[in-house]
């Protein structure tokens, strides 16, 4: 069945769906993006998602398109219109099509591109045995606090280790630390208890799932140490996962092929993926 999406102002099948061949987005990767989780047919934490946009656009001097309820407006008409249950729906805002030019153009108006995509989340089998990561220089820019979609590095990354026989990469800066995922953020578990993963900065992207996910750790008194670790730390973790929109809590069983503590999904681990899911399923029915 031919998905229904939208773009600037129309919902249109996905075949007759255009965007200009001048549009900054595809010239320049002049555009922002969100992707919120469907649960039960709900928008999940999608009012931060909508902060981040905004934020994201703020940094990059780009307009919005429409405010903040018009986009949910139009977020909830898509799970409608294609009778989505679980999933994401994807949103991406450029800074529209103009003639070729390095410098942003005056008077170009965003477009404004939302399409859902059909996934399982919160009973993805892949939960009960993990995934193994690969390590891989992070080349990505500077900024990885926008969210662009500038996503060839992790792309790269993504396919480094897909190739090595992996399920994804954990990228680390020149100093040996980890930043993130390709498209998630990575934590580890230490021997003595502690959920590691890098604090907020220019060098991660700013996580809707990982704030969600920290906020109920320490509902839960687990402990919190929110710094860099290196990939010999946590090769000797007790426990490893990544958390984002599109995977949740997700176990990682090994790293760079060394499995990483029993090299099955950890207690604590488990024990967040659940706690997020109850989370995320008593807000999609807030009145069960
Ligand atoms: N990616 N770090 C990076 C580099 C990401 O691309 C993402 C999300 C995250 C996790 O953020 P959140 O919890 O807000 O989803 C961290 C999305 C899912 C994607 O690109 O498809």
């Amino acid at each position: 069945m031919p998905r229904i999406v939208y773009v600037n102002g129309e919902y249109v099948n996905e075949k007759d769906a255009k965007v200009s061949v001048f549009d900054r987005g595809f010239l320049f990767a002049d555009g922002v993006y969100e992707v919120t989780t469907v649960l039960d047919g709900e928008l999940i934490d999608n009012d931060a998602h909508l902060a981040r946009l905004r934020r994201s656009l703020g940094e990059l001097d780009m307009a919005e398109p429409c405010p903040p309820e018009k986009i949910t407006e139009i977020q909830r008409a898509l799970v409608q219109k294609n009778s989505l249950s679980e999933g994401l729906v994807y949103l991406q805002v450029t800074r529209g099509a103009a003639d070729r030019d390095f410098a942003y153009p005056k008077d170009a108006e965003p477009t404004l591109v939302l399409f859902t995509q059909e996934k399982s989340i919160a009973d993805n089998p892949t939960a009960k045995t993990g995934i193994a990561v690969i390590t891989t220089p992070d080349i990505r820019w500077a900024r990885r606090d926008i969210k662009t979609v500038g996503l060839l590095a992790p792309s790269m990354a993504k396919m480094e280790a897909v190739n090595a026989g992996a399920d994804d990469a954990w990228m680390v800066d020149g100093d040996g630390f980890v930043t993130e995922g390709s498209s998630n953020n990575a934590y580890i578990i230490t021997q003595d208890g502690a959920i590691v993963t890098r604090a907020l900065s220019n060098a991660i992207l700013h996580g809707i799932t990982r704030r969600a996910v920290l906020a109920l750790a320490q509902e839960a008194d687990m402990r919190i140490e929110e710094r860099k670790f290196t990939v010999s730390e946590a090769e000797n973790a007790v426990e490893a996962f990544i958390t984002s929109a599109s995977s949740f809590v997700m176990p990682v069983v090994s790293i760079d092929g060394r499995q990483v503590g029993s090299g099955k999904p950890g207690p604590m681990t488990n024990r967040l993926r659940q706690l997020y899911i109850d989370m995320a399923r008593k807000s999609a029915r807030p009145a069960a």
